[in-house]
């Protein structure tokens, strides 16, 4: 949980989020950034493929929603931030290549709709390899609709190394 938390605080802090936007919490999990972003003032929704996850505690408050990243619908340019912890690297785990670009490509083009024009997207994710972390980012890029880039922390450090692509949307 902790460990989450610092993830989330670094996040926001990339994001440069303030408390009137409204943030996607996508693979949200039990909840430990939601949680975090309620008691700190922001405003969000979460949605998690896992009911169970989702029932773990009681989080009413923050607006969880069980979906799938992958096929989810949302009223297009309605959010003002994306934010991913941990969770997008359950698409990269698809073995076969053409379902894995497709489904990417399914999540990507869902990012590109549902935030606002200037919104921002945080993906926090554990990626295999290198070229495993440069398809999620190419497949993005193909969308047409992003500019950004990695941002890599404690890069030399195996343990406390933190991969996070950020995307501003043009
Ligand atoms: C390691 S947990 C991270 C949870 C939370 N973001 C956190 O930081 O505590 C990864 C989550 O991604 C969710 N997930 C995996 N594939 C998903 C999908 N296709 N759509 C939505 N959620 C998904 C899992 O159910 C799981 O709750």
């Amino acid at each position: 949980m902790r460990i989450q938390e610092g993830i989330t605080k670094r996040s926001l802090e990339i994001l440069k989020a303030n408390t009137h936007g409204l943030i996607l919490d996508i693979g949200m999990g039990c909840g430990f950034a939601s949680i975090y972003l309620k008691l700190n003032g922001f405003r969000s929704v979460g949605i998690d493929l896992n009911r169970l996850f989702l029932n773990y505690y009681d989080l009413a408050d923050v607006n969880p929603t069980q979906a799938d990243m992958r096929y989810i619908g949302m009223r297009p340019e309605s959010v003002d931030y994306i934010l991913s912890i941990s969770a997008v690297q359950w698409l990269l785990a698809e073995e076969e290549p053409l379902k894995r670009e497709k489904e990417l490509t399914l999540f990507a083009e869902f990012c590109a709709s549902v935030l606002k024009p200037q919104g921002k997207l945080l993906i926090q994710f554990y990626p295999k390899s290198d070229v495993m972390m440069d398809e999620l980012g190419h497949i993005f890029n193909l969308t047409g609709h992003f500019k950004g880039n990695f941002i890599i922390d404690n890069a030399y450090s195996p343990k406390k190394r933190r991969i996070f692509l950020y995307l501003e949307k043009k």
